[in-house]
């Protein structure tokens, strides 16, 4: 039974990239920080699929825990899914400078030690491979949120370019709008956002698998999306920027 290595999944993205791999005959390893949330995800998945689903407690902003889940890798694993991650609220200048470093250790540093640590073990196998989570965010210059993204999928491509195994796959996730925990936790109002531009989570992780095996390096779930995506080559890099300017100004804020 192939074994997938998911992190961020007790909610949103990750909970339904378990329940796909579960149902697809994965044994599990669920990583997050709430240890209760992540017991009873495991027992879920383990009645309803009944497949093996072990968790590991691991803070993926902490040394401690990125280390506890890289000793887990080492072990072997078919599948890494790289899904743990976050916003914050506000303009980037807002930000605490503390936040924007955890951020950066969740989706950059957390990234790169995990593939890099089940990396060997999926080449020994000469099959799977890893799924970065990133963000259509990625296409776009706003904060360090959209920078991060931007080196997941940077580093994916990069690192897929080098793999010579044909069926060992490294592929960068990009998702638009998906309705998760994601934006409460972080405070962010979506009272702007159109209802059309909002995803599904089973929507997003079809899109991903279906991508994943056909080798796609990077994955844009929805037209709409693929379309915003292409578009983004062609639009002045700082034209975000210039509607948070704008949006700022008429909040009065300088
Ligand atoms: N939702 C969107 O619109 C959207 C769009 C594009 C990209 N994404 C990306 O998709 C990924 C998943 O987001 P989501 O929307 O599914 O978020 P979510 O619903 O808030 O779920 C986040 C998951 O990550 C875990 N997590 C958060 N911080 C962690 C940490 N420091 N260490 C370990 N686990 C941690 C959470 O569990 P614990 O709190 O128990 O740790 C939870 O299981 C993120 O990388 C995000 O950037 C989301």
């Amino acid at each position: 039974m192939p074994t997938a290595l998911i992190t961020g999944a007790t909610a949103g993205i990750g909970a339904a990239f378990a329940r796909r791999l579960a149902a697809d005959g994965f044994a599990l390893v669920l990583v997050a920080r709430d240890e209760k949330r992540l017991a009873d995800t495991a027992a879920a998945l383990h009645r309803r699929y009944g497949v093996q689903a072990d968790t590991l407690a691991a803070d993926l902003a902490t040394d401690k825990g990125i280390t506890a889940v890289e000793d887990r890798l080492r072990e072997g694993v078919d599948l890494l899914v790289n899904n743990a991650g976050f916003g914050h609220p506000g303009a980037a200048l807002d930000v605490p400078i503390a936040d924007e470093v955890t951020m950066l250790r969740v989706h950059c540093e957390a990234v790169l030690r995990l593939t890099m640590a089940a990396l060997p073990s999926i080449r020994t196998r000469a099959r799977g491979g890893v799924i970065n989570v990133a963000s259509v965010a990625a296409f776009f210059p706003h904060g360090t949120y959209s920078a991060s993204k931007a080196w997941v999928v940077n580093f994916s491509e990069s690192l897929a370019a080098q793999i010579p195994e044909r069926r060992v796959r490294i592929m960068a996730l990009c998702p638009g709008f998906v309705r998760t925990e994601f934006h409460d936790r972080a405070s962010i109002d979506t009272s702007g956002i159109p209802g059309f531009l909002w995803l599904s989570t089973d929507r997003v992780v079809d899109a991903a698998m279906r991508d994943f095996a056909r080798g796609l390096r990077v994955s844009v779930p929805d037209a709409r999306y693929k379309a915003i995506a292409a578009v983004s080559r062609f639009l002045p890099h700082n034209l975000p920027g210039q509607i948070l300017r704008r949006k700022a100004l008429r909040a009065g804020r300088p």
